[in-house]
């Protein structure tokens, strides 16, 4: 089949190159000139392991292509997805203006029948919205051409976006018909191959409402155990304890119930800010998701919390190292990252950062090209030279197991602060390393629960 993607960001790359992978021909379309330049040289905007194998085997097999060419991306194919980005407005709610830009281009070009395919995370609504953006493109041209909207929801995750490409739980649909039904069973067979049961279909609204649901349900339980975990901190209870004990129940499970500095990357916060405004366009007040989004927000400046109490609230000229930038591993975004709040909190209190990141320094210096106060620094272990404390923001697998020792010689001050709860309390307070992290008891805490019982 020919398939056009609009948006060659995480999701619209993924997804044209995995489905010119499976045989389709596909062209990839964005509006920013470089990066296509760039992706046509080979060279990928974005950290996603394995994508730039999938991509060069793609493109010299002749089954992907990158444009930013309009005429040519409308003429190319029936099947017309549109993947680009729904950042958020100013209030919260999903900024539209990009994928009504797409649907114009569509609607202003389009000559034979399309579908269009929703991917990228939007508003219930937004299908009628696209709907009548070609409805008058075609009116004003005085054409009449069949179209049809659908909406098919994105659920990858960065980091290991080509694994859940290729192996769906899930594939929804929203559609009611019956000819994009059968492209859509055509197009997705090959990810479908043993449970033709993933590919779901719906209404459209259900399915657009069916993203922000997952997403959300995600979030809550973070927040949930965050909230938790700062409970625990209060009363001297072992929130890693408690989550083995919760999550031994099958009805719980153990997703997604790790307590930590608080959740980032380009889809929980923006997704929970748009479904609170979705409901608030409709006089409903999601008081729940209010709650998950301040949870999370307050989250974020734990750690900072926790360093200025060690220091006695002054941390002027002070050095710390941070360990982790990206929202999670094996990705390099930054945006909403934890780390973001935490260095900007020690930096405005007069600190120093040296930080370390195995993927997402580039990206960092991006963000902050003239910061003075943060050092980008190539190894972990040399991020800890000379430094007060070491703040753990993002569970990088190559942290796990450190040379203790090594960063013990080579800090000023033996403190870490683990916003991810990498390391046993006990083993690194047994090596002389004052340790503080996300809903355990310190010492002084357990020594009086002892002595209480
Ligand atoms: N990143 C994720 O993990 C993820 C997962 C699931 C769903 N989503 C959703 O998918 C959508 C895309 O997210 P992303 O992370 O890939 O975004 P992104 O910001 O990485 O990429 C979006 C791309 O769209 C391009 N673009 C903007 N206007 C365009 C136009 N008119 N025509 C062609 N290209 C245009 C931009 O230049 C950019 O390259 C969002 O709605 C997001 O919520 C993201």
């Amino acid at each position: 089949m020919k398939v056009t993607v609009y948006g060659s960001g995480y999701v619209g790359l993924v997804t044209g190159s995995l489905l010119a992978d499976v045989g389709n021909e596909v062209l990839c379309v964005d509006v920013d000139q470089t990066k296509v330049d760039n992706l046509k040289k080979g060279i990928i905007p974005i950290y996603e392991p394995g994508l730039d194998d999938v991509i060069k085997r793609n493109v010299e097999a002749e089954r992907l292509g990158f444009t930013t060419d309009m005429d040519q991306a409308v003429a190319h194919s029936e099947m017309q997805f549109i993947a680009v980005g729904t950042p958020p407005d100013e209030d919260g709610s999903a900024d539209m203006q990009y994928v009504a830009a797409v649907a114009k281009t569509i609607a202003d070009r389009m000559t034979t029948r399309k579908l269009v395919v929703t991917k990228s995370t939007v508003p219930v609504g937004t299908g009628d919205m696209v709907e009548s953006v070609l409805r008058d493109g075609l009116n004003s041209r005085g054409e009449k051409i069949d179209y049809v909207v659908l909406s098919n929801p994105e659920f990858l995750k960065e980091g290991a976006a080509i694994e859940d490409f290729m192996k769906p739980d899930r594939i929804v649909v929203g559609t009611d018909d019956d000819y994009a039904i059968e492209q859509m069973r055509e197009l997705y067979a090959p990810f479908c191959r043993n449970r033709r049961d993933r590919l779901i279909f719906m209404s459209r609204k259900s399915s657009e409402l069916t993203k922000y649901a997952a997403n959300s349900l995600l979030a809550t339980k973070i927040s949930f155990m965050n909230e938790l975990s700062n409970i625990a901190d209060r009363l001297g209870a072992d929130i890693e304890d408690v989550r083995v004990g919760i999550g031994s129940d099958p009805r719980i499970g153990y997703h997604f119930i790790y307590p930590g500095c608080g959740y980032g990357g380009s889809c929980f916060p923006k997704d929970v800010k748009a479904l609170i405004q979705t409901a608030k366009s409709k006089d409903y007040k999601a008081e729940l998701l209010e709650a998950v989004d301040n949870v999370n927000d307050r989250q974020k400046h734990v750690l900072f919390a926790k360093l200025m109490k060690h220091f006695d609230g002054n941390i002027e000229n002070k050095t710390f190292a941070v360990w982790g930038l990206s929202f999670k591993p094996n990705t390099d975004d930054l945006r909403e990252a934890p780390s973001r709040v935490l260095i900007e909190s020690i930096i405005e209190a007069g600190g120093r950062v040296r930080a370390y990141d195995p993927v997402a320094m580039q990206e960092m210096r991006h963000f902050y090209p003239d910061e003075k106060r943060l050092e980008l620094i190539g190894t972990a272990q040399d991020c800890c030279d000379g430094a007060d404390a070491l703040l753990i923001n993002t569970e990088w697998r190559e942290f796990r197991s450190p040379s203790w020792d090594t960063i013990k010689a080579s800090m000023k001050q033996n403190l870490v602060i683990d916003g991810r709860n990498l390391y046993d309390p006990a083993q690194l307070r047994s090596q002389g390393i004052e340790y503080d992290c996300i809903g355990r008891p310190q010492p002084s805490q357990r020594k009086s629960d002892i002595k209480a019982a």
